[in-house]
């Protein structure tokens, strides 16, 4: 089966189609995503959260992202596989090299870093390396304890100017794929249009490329808390397969993400 890469997702942003991807853990739901067609799995390091019950991200290490990364790599057959960079494993572009290769020696084929320009030389130092490189911009969880909790990010003008600036450097700097998460819809859009690459949203609103959820939040498995601008699929489906394919579907109609599940300006 042929794996999708940064060049199937650039050409459906061409066309103007909208896809859907999702994060995982694990051997068993990446092949169920797998077999479902998602076109894009991200270990996050959310699993942080969602597996290990901590009440942030930073807890996570290289080990356990390079861990889940295999187990997921081993049976996503089709889908483009990410990893996320846990926190203060790319303080420095020398660090950033070492903790990279092992999550790709793990089986990724990208990592995903959050940051603006701070990040450009160690952005483009692993792509002249060989490793892709997502951004993530927006809220980005492992900033928690700056921004003072998971709030919206990006809103009024000058936040606004921020992030389409950090977004363009970015590209600059080389990445092939941009996750924004939490930000309001009108500038995911902007986003999305002024850049060439992939834009994955996530709280984003509808007009990003492509649409991104925690798992666990998809299929309502999340104790607790359950964000606003996610869809509990299994409930209505009663079948994991089921979830994911509506999931898909309701992304590629476009029906998913919907207002209610947006942020506005
Ligand atoms: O860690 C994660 O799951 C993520 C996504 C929410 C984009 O970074
Ligand atoms: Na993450």
């Amino acid at each position: 089966m042929k794996k999708v890469s940064v060049a199937s997702l650039l050409k459906k942003k061409e066309q103007g189609e909208k896809f859907a991807t999702l994060t995982a853990y694990d051997a068993s739901f990446a092949k169920i995503f797998d077999d479902c067609g998602i076109d894009l799995i991200l270990i996050g390091d959310s699993l942080g959260m969602v597996l290990q019950g901590e009440d942030s991200t930073l807890p996570v290490t290289v080990e356990q992202m390079a861990y889940h990364t295999r187990c997921v790599a081993s049976t996503a057959k089709r889908a483009m596989v990410v990893a996320d960079m846990p926190f203060m494993s790319y303080a420095t572009p020398e660090q950033t090299y070492q903790n990279a290769a092992q999550l790709m020696r793990a089986g990724a084929q990208m990592v995903k870093m959050e940051g603006g320009e701070w990040l450009a030389e160690t952005i483009s130092g692993l792509v002249d390396r060989g490793v892709p490189v997502c951004g993530h911009l927006g809220l980005t969880p492992q900033s928690v304890n700056v921004f003072g909790g998971f709030k919206i990010q990006g809103r009024g003008d000058a936040a606004a100017r921020q992030l389409i600036n950090s977004a363009m450097e970015l590209e600059k700097a080389g990445v092939q794929l941009l996750v924004l998460e939490c930000i309001p819809a009108p500038l995911a859009k902007r986003v999305a249009r002024s850049l060439t690459i992939p834009v994955i949203g996530i709280g984003a609103g509808p007009d990003t490329d492509g649409q991104i959820l925690v798992m666990q939040d998809m299929l309502g498995l999340t104790a607790g808390y359950v964000p606003s601008f996610s869809k509990n699929y299994l409930e209505t489906t009663g079948n994991i397969h089921k979830a994911v394919a509506l999931y898909i579907q309701e992304v590629e109609q476009e029906i998913f993400p919907s207002a209610e599940q947006s942020f506005d300006e």
